[in-house]
């Protein structure tokens, strides 16, 4: 599989999503190996993170490279100096950069100026990091991703349209069930379909028409990092979009619990759903280790497939 940067989704092809998964499992069941020996992980955030910047430095640490991680306050990227050079400096000191942006042109903007590869820890319009991790966790549940039906409840934001890419290209169905106004564009599903891999989009504005017949049953924050200023308009918009028992009673018994956190308990999922027997929420978050393993060994070369 040759994949310089992972700033997208699209950067992946299905049978390159599917290698990355099967690394990923096997590098989770066979443990760590030190094929990063001496690289170096240079993290440049322009949020805040809590699982995104430790799943990073442990993926860098378990393969036998170190991780350094820049504040927002310190790179302050695009003020302080211009992108390009961000991207050219870190490309003389170390062997990768993972960056979490506000707009995506800017991850696309370091990938276009760095001689190093580039990983999107999270922008605006992607999360292919989590979407990575959330499809390794259904992977290991089902044992295939092919037919799996995911309901995603709430938002069309990056999460979702990371969801959307990863799932057509491993043969999912996928049914977004957002309020009018906020589900993903018709482009993003367009472009999703376009991918190959035989999986399928649907969008519907009836969250229990959504999760009818899902494997799992997938939230995120109504107001993404960055969207502070809509919140009240935003609590207003998915008033009927809660994932709580309620809901979860239109999907199969047996159907998982799925979010990305930081959760806002109380508002897109009640706390009943996410501690349900069900809930797989911190089986998402140790893959993003996992998931990230099998990307950095494969942009800075630790495996040949
Ligand atoms: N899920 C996720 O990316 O969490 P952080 O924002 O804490 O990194
Ligand atoms: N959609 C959320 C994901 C956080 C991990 C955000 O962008 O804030």
């Amino acid at each position: 599989m040759h994949v310089r940067d992972f700033t997208s989704m699209l950067n992946l092809s299905p049978e390159g999503l599917s290698d990355m998964l099967e690394l990923a499992l096997g590098m989770k069941r066979d443990g760590p190996s030190q094929v990063l020996s001496g690289q170096t992980l240079a993290m440049v955030f322009q949020k805040p993170s809590l699982r995104t910047r430790t799943s990073f430095e442990m993926a860098m640490r378990r393969l036998g490279g170190g991780a350094i991680y820049l504040s927002p306050a310190e790179v302050q990227m695009g003020e302080r100096e211009p992108v390009q050079d961000v991207a050219r400096v870190l490309s003389r000191m170390v062997q990768a950069i993972a960056a979490r942006t506000f707009e995506q042109s800017m991850v696309d903007d370091l990938a276009r100026y760095a001689d190093v590869p580039v990983v999107n820890a999270l922008s605006d319009e992607e999360h292919p990091c989590q979407a990575l991790a959330d499809m390794l966790t259904l992977r290991e549940r089902f044992g295939t991703l092919r037919g799996v039906r995911l309901a995603y409840v709430g938002d069309g934001n990056n999460v979702a349209r990371s969801l959307a890419y990863g799932a057509v290209m491993a043969g999912m169905e996928l049914v977004i069930a957002a309020p009018k106004g906020y589900e993903l564009p018709a482009e993003t599903i367009d472009r999703a379909h376009a991918l190959g891999g035989g999986g399928h989009v649907t969008q519907v504005n009836d969250p229990h028409e959504g999760v009818r017949g899902a494997a799992a049953v997938y939230t995120d924050v109504w107001t993404s990092m960055g969207q502070e200023a809509e919140t009240a308009i935003r609590k207003e918009a998915f008033g009927g979009f809660q994932v709580n028992l309620e809901l979860l009673a239109s999907a199969p018994a047996d159907a998982l619990v799925m979010h990305d956190l930081p959760a806002h308990r109380g508002e897109e999922i009640t706390d009943e759903a996410i501690e349900s027997p069900n809930s797989v929420v911190f089986d998402q978050v140790e893959n993003r280790v996992h998931a990230q393993q099998a990307v950095l060994a494969t942009i800075l070369g630790g495996v040949s497939r």
